[in-house]
């Protein structure tokens, strides 16, 4: 066993006695009631299980959870798809998937919004050419699989998303 604490959206989880071979996934979902993560290929194939990690510095990334030991993320800063909404409004990133249509039966979609919100703040950080932004997006969604092959409606609800605040997103052109 092992004594782990950490901050899941903002709120801090712990100390609490885990088994050192519980996984991530399990921790989330079992233990805490936090379903929106999803476990699809439990292989770290489909990403269907990612959720964003904080970095100290303001930089963040997205981890598979279903293959990685609860015990990796002690002392880390997580968000899951539970902690997009702001105050019972959901994120521009959230609405944007409805307005697409993006997903169906969505057991992709917490994946695919982690993902996507990563690269908006990377974005923000990082701004990118127009020119760039296709291949941009589609290299962020890259390896997120979706069964019911809904690939161009996530990457063009992204898309929306950053073109609709290009001052931020996107290197000004004269
Ligand atoms: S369930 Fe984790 S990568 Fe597929
Ligand atoms: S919406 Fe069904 S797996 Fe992507």
């Amino acid at each position: 066993m092992t004594i782990l604490s950490l901050t899941i959206n903002g709120r801090k989880h712990g100390p609490m006695d885990v088994r050192d071979d519980l996984s991530m996934n399990d921790l989330l979902r079992e233990m805490l009631g936090m379903t929106g993560t999803k476990f699809g290929c439990g292989a770290a194939q489909c990403l269907s299980c990612a959720i964003i990690v904080d970095n100290p510095d303001g930089t963040s990334y997205t981890s598979p959870t279903c293959i990685a030991p609860a015990v990796n993320f002690d002392g880390k800063s997580i968000r899951t798809v539970e902690g997009h909404a702001r105050d019972g409004e959901l994120s521009a990133l959230q609405k944007a998937f409805i307005d697409h249509f993006a997903f169906q039966c969505g057991y992709c979609t917490a994946g695919f919004l982690n993902e996507g919100q990563v690269l908006l703040e990377r974005l923000s950080r990082t701004p990118v050419a127009r020119d760039a932004l296709e291949a941009t997006i589609a290299e962020a969604l890259d390896g997120h699989l979706c069964r019911c092959t809904g690939y161009i409606k996530y990457h063009e609800a992204v898309r929306d998303v950053i073109l609709a605040d290009a001052k931020r997103y996107l290197i000004a052109t004269k």
